[in-house]
Formats: C-alpha cells, structure tokens, sequence
C-alpha cells in the first residue's frame, strides 16, 4: 500500500459569482461532496479557487487518489485538468481535513507577490512555487463552514454521543436499582 499525495490545476467552467458567504455556489457543491465522499476513501486535501482556475492537493492511498482523479477530471465544471506533482509521501498532512477549502484572501496573495504574480494562474507554477501552494492550503485558514466539517470533529462528536448515551443508560439502571 503506497500513499501518495498529487497536485493539480485546472481551470472553471463558470463565471465566478459568490453567495453572501463569499463562498462560490459550484466550489460549495464541490467541497459538500468531496467531504461526504472522501472520508470514505481515506483521502483527505485541500482545494483552492481563485480568478477562475482551481488548485487541489489529493492525499491517500494511491488506487483511491487516482480512481478520484480519474473520476473527477471529467467533471463539466472544469477543464484543462493538469497534473502539477505526484510524490509518495509518509502521511497525510490534511489529517484533520476531507477537503479543506481556503479561501482568497489567505496568505496566496503573499505567495503570488513574492513570486511576482499579479493573478492566481496555477498553471505556470513550477516544483517548488506547487510546493509553497500546498503549504499555503495546509497553514490558511478553513473558509467553508458546509457539512462534514472536520473529520477529528466528527469523530469527537460520535464519542460524545456514544458517552451521554453510556450515562443516560447507566442512570436509568441506577434508578430503577433504587425503586424496585
Ligand atoms: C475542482 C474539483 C474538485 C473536486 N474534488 C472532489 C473530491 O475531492 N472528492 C469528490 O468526491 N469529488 C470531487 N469533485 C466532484 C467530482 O467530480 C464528482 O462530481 C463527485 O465525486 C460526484 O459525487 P456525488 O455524486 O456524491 O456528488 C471535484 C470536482 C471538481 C470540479
């Protein structure tokens, strides 16, 4: 088994026209169903959206980034899918994250400006300016309050569940111990 992370760019199909949450309504259903099916994959990532094209960093086994992969560069939301960097790594690092999505005015524009760009355009970004992306998406902050947050959030809400259901259990027990 060989875990993988993988980078890509590739540009929207639709103009960009965000709701009142700043959040673009295509790139809220995007990341709706990248977080209700990614957990199940053990793929976690990031994904950015700026001046019309998309950047998005896939973690997780191979076979499960790659079927993502596969699938989702047909997606009719976007074209010119381009491979940006595919490398094995040791762990996931968007551990606590299905898809994390950071928003535009995060420390990219510090990134652009250092590497003299006036636009996001992912497509020119060589190694290392993919590299300092990637770390961009794991340090900014989350800019998606959707559904299936975060998946250690998820999980600590299921114990806390599991734990008041234990004590309700376990008073009723005592209680009807006590009157009968
Ligand atoms: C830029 C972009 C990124 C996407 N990322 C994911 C993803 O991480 N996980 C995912 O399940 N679908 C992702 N999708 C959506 C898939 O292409 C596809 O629509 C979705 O997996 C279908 O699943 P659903 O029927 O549960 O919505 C992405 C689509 C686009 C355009």
């Amino acid at each position: 088994m060989t875990l993988i992370r993988l980078a890509y760019a590739s540009r929207a199909n639709f103009k960009s026209s965000p709701d009142n949450k700043g959040v673009e309504p295509h790139v809220a259903r995007i990341l709706m169903s990248s977080r209700r099916n990614n957990p199940k994959q053990g793929v976690v990532g990031g994904l950015y959206f700026g001046d019309g094209f998309f950047f998005q960093c896939l973690e997780g086994e191979s076979e499960a980034v790659h079927d993502l992969f596969n699938q989702l560069r047909d997606d009719e939301r976007h074209r010119d899918v381009t491979l940006l960097l595919e490398e094995p790594i040791h762990h996931r690092s968007f551990t606590d994250w299905s898809m994390k999505y950071v928003p535009i005015e995060s420390d990219v524009n510090a990134l652009l400006k250092d590497a003299g760009m006036e636009r996001f355009n992912p497509f020119v970004f060589d190694g290392a300016l993919t590299q300092s992306m990637i770390d961009c998406l794991r340090r900014g902050r989350e800019g998606f309050d959707g559904t299936g947050m975060r998946r250690r959030q998820e999980g600590f809400e299921k114990t806390a569940l599991i734990v008041a259901g234990a004590i309700v259990i376990i008073g009723l027990a005592t209680v009807g111990a006590i009157l009968f």
